[in-house]
């Protein structure tokens, strides 16, 4: 199974996200070889949309196997008096995946550990399969976590995607379990997808700017899914 998760960062309004989703699902619906890797669980794709957006978009991949909304980030509480927050009690039935530890977060919005980790639990205490996003072996991985994100900082859009070998040291050096599913994320598209999945060492990709445009998102995984 080779997950692609779009991570559409704030970067996308409500229009714009219905737009996405209508011309995606005809390009699916017309590729049957796509939709034989869907429907035989060789691929997996995730689409991780703002949050106000999950409902908007709740119906329009169910019908489809294999493929899921996420969120780009999630609670680390229950419930309470927590203004602003969206937790996964009120995420839960309509979202299958949520990252979490984004390099983006916890730059800009000051995450720690602590707060994953309580994010982490929350997730899977709701039926969200958390993906945690490891900048390197400075990040702790958590043992419920499955699914490990490695997006090494200077290679996210705008930068240059990370040589696909230093990448697979980089996977090494995380001493990862082997039923670990490794995702890497950094300027990967279309052009550059291929020289990833030939390394035989990476389960997916997660995609920022190259998901923004659905035609884009489609060839990568056009590209990606051999
Ligand atoms: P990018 O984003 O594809 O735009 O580099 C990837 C990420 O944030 O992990």
């Amino acid at each position: 199974m080779k997950y692609f998760i779009a991570n559409w960062k704030a970067r996308i309004t409500a229009d714009q996200a219905l737009d996405w989703s209508k011309e995606f699902s005809d390009k699916v619906a017309v590729d049957t070889a796509l939709q034989l890797a869907l429907n035989n669980d060789k691929i997996r794709i995730v689409i991780c949309a703002p949050f106000p957006f999950l409902f908007l978009l709740k119906d329009k991949f169910s019908h489809s196997k294999n493929i899921f909304l996420g969120s780009q980030d999630i609670s680390p509480f229950d419930e309470g008096t927590y203004t602003g927050e969206v937790t996964a009690k009120m995420l839960q039935g309509t979202i299958r995946y949520s990252l979490i530890g984004h390099s983006e977060r916890r730059h800009f919005f000051n995450e720690t550990e602590e707060m994953i980790g309580r994010k982490i639990e929350q997730a899977c205490s709701h039926g969200i399969e958390p993906v945690l996003c490891v900048r390197g072996p400075e990040d702790k991985i958590y043992s419920t976590v499955k699914i490990i994100s490695y997006e090494p900082v200077g290679a996210i859009w705008p930068g240059k995607n990370e040589d696909p070998a230093k990448t697979v040291e980089s996977k090494h050096k995380l001493s990862l379990p082997p039923d670990r599913v490794f995702i890497y994320g950094g300027s990967v598209d279309a052009s550059d997808i291929r020289s990833y999945t030939a390394t035989g060492e990476i389960d997916g990709f997660l995609v920022g700017n190259a998901s923004l445009n659905p035609a884009d998102f489609y060839q990568t995984i056009v590209n990606g899914q051999l």
